[in-house]
């Protein structure tokens, strides 16, 4: 992952846990309507993708107890992982693109409340994103994916100019081109060719040329309001829309989306289609149902959204009728690093993913509560637009002083702590009964995070290995690690 070149290393914010009573004052642990649901604490664990779903999309025993565990710390609200809206092969992640998925749903939001004793709001994140491939061999990239054009044909000859030259085939420009040196590609192919080259292929909503890409706002309601009423089927007490990060939705209401057909280009075009897939899910489901969106404060990218931008989106995403909006930032396709050969780019290796989720190696500002400046100005945009829609902030909240001082200071009206929870998915718990000293505290050094770039199944380095040999536990497919946290014995 990309690092701030200051790599100043921060130590975690001082501890000042509070007493049960002072707990049950604090602002953390106050009830908050979130539409027609109200929470019981302002607390929030945004979505992680654990990889714990079958191949086929399916929950499974382990996502259960993963949620399961999390629902223990009673949080106000848990949001379970970006879950595709399509019915498609898409790996290990979690799918809601068909009915046949709502049964295994429906286990999991019972689990929740459960082991909350009903206290938690468990929504899910809904995602649509476009087609990426792993970065290819060179050799395989010229004989067989690089479409050859009259343009490869004409850099050809003027960097070979002798006349024995044979361009006839394409087969003699493949060969040509795979001989060719590093520094002449640039010369040669198309700024998207070398990317595909460098990086694997990836679609873009821009790609108006690809008839399912043009489709897209045709498409994506009706995907999405399908998905939302099988959320509202399986027991789920909302929704909320991805909007954020390196997919389709973010890519929509980016500054860099210049598509031409009346949803790209100026602000109130590329919010067009966010806001037809709000109407079409406020439409499918019922009242009751909580919708939001996750959408970004900043994209983190050369010509990409600012905070002036989402704080303009803020305001009509709010009058849309969303419940909340929870604020993000990053984590994009753009600046990501070029993945090994063999590999698929991952959106969280460059400046806009160290955004994202930031590390104790940062620059003088530090990772802790680093967004919430964003989500403070959505929220005083949205406010003076005289919307009282509740927003979210995230990125770095890991303490109790701190994460009071955020709602003190109104940069967000409930605080999401994705990495703490993960530590010590009993830390709120923990607050509340003024037990924080027990509290597990992450070290924000991302050992989770790479194991999410690798797929691999997610878990802490501060408890993974404890107490391997128990009789409940369950062990990651590399038989080194725990799937979930130990039981906090009190
Ligand atoms: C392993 C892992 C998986 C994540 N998966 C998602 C996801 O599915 N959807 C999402 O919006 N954010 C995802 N995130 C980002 C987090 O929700 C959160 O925004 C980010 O980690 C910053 O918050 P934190 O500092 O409290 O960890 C993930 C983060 C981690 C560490
Ligand atoms: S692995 Fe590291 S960054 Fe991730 S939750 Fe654990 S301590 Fe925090």
């Amino acid at each position: 992952m990309w690092q701030p070149p200051e790599r100043i290393k921060h130590e975690l914010p001082p501890t000042a846990w509070p007493t049960a009573e002072e707990a049950a004052q604090a602002l953390m642990f106050q009830p908050i309507e979130l539409g027609p649901r109200t929470a019981c604490a302002r607390t929030w664990i945004p979505a992680m993708v654990p990889w714990r779903a079958t191949e086929d999309g399916f929950v499974t025993p382990d996502v259960i107890a993963w949620y399961r565990r999390f629902a223990e710390g009673r949080p106000g609200v848990l949001v379970v992982e970006a879950t595709a809206i399509r019915d498609v092969p898409s790996g290990p992640l979690l799918r809601i693109g068909h009915d046949r998925f709502v049964e295994g749903l429906a286990q999991l939001v019972s689990a929740v409340r459960e082991a909350s004793n009903g206290q938690t709001l468990v929504l899910i994140q809904l995602i649509d994103f476009l087609s990426i491939r792993r970065r290819p061999a060179r050799d395989k990239y010229f004989s067989r994916f690089l479409t050859i054009t009259e343009r490869h044909r004409e850099a050809l000859r003027l960097l070979s100019p002798d006349p024995a030259t044979t361009l006839v085939t394409d087969d003699d420009v493949r060969a040509h081109l795979g001989a060719l040196p590093e520094s002449d590609l640039p010369y040669v192919l198309t700024a998207r060719e070398l990317e595909d080259l460098e990086r694997g292929y990836r679609e873009r909503v821009t790609d108006t040329h690809l008839p399912h890409i043009k489709e897209l706002p045709q498409v994506l309601p009706g995907l999405f309001a399908d998905a939302a009423a099988r959320a509202e089927a399986a027991g789920f007490d909302g929704v909320e829309l991805h909007f954020a990060h390196a997919y389709t939705m973010a890519s929509f209401l980016s500054a860099l989306n210049t598509r031409d057909d009346g949803y790209g280009g100026k602000r109130p075009h590329r919010a067009r289609l966010p806001l037809e897939v709000i109407a079409a899910v406020k439409k499918r489901t019922s009242r009751k149902v909580i919708v939001g969106c996750r959408y970004l404060g900043d994209d983190v990218i050369e010509g990409g959204n600012r905070v002036e931008d989402a704080a303009w989106f803020g305001v009509e995403l709010a009058k849309a009728g969303l419940d909340f909006l929870s604020i993000s930032k990053g984590g994009k396709f753009e600046d990501a690093k070029a993945p090994k050969v063999g590999w698929s780019a991952y959106p969280y290796t460059g400046r806009s993913g160290y955004e994202c989720m930031p590390t104790i190696y940062s620059d003088e500002r530090g990772p802790f509560a680093r967004n919430v400046s964003l989500s403070g100005t959505i929220r005083a945009a949205v406010r003076a637009a005289g919307l009282h829609t509740p927003i979210i902030g995230a990125g770095g909240i890991c303490e109790f002083a701190q994460a009071e001082a955020v709602l003190a200071r109104g940069e967000a009206d409930l605080v999401a702590s994705a990495r703490q929870s993960l530590a010590d998915p009993d830390w709120f718990q923990k607050i509340r009964l003024g037990r924080g000293d027990e509290i597990r505290r992450c070290e924000f050094t991302n050992y989770c995070e790479a194991l999410d770039q690798q797929h691999k199944q997610v878990t802490c380095k501060l408890w993974d290995r404890e107490a391997l040999d128990a009789p409940d536990v369950t062990l990651a497919s590399d038989g080194k690690r725990r799937l979930i946290a130990p039981k906090w014995r009190r």
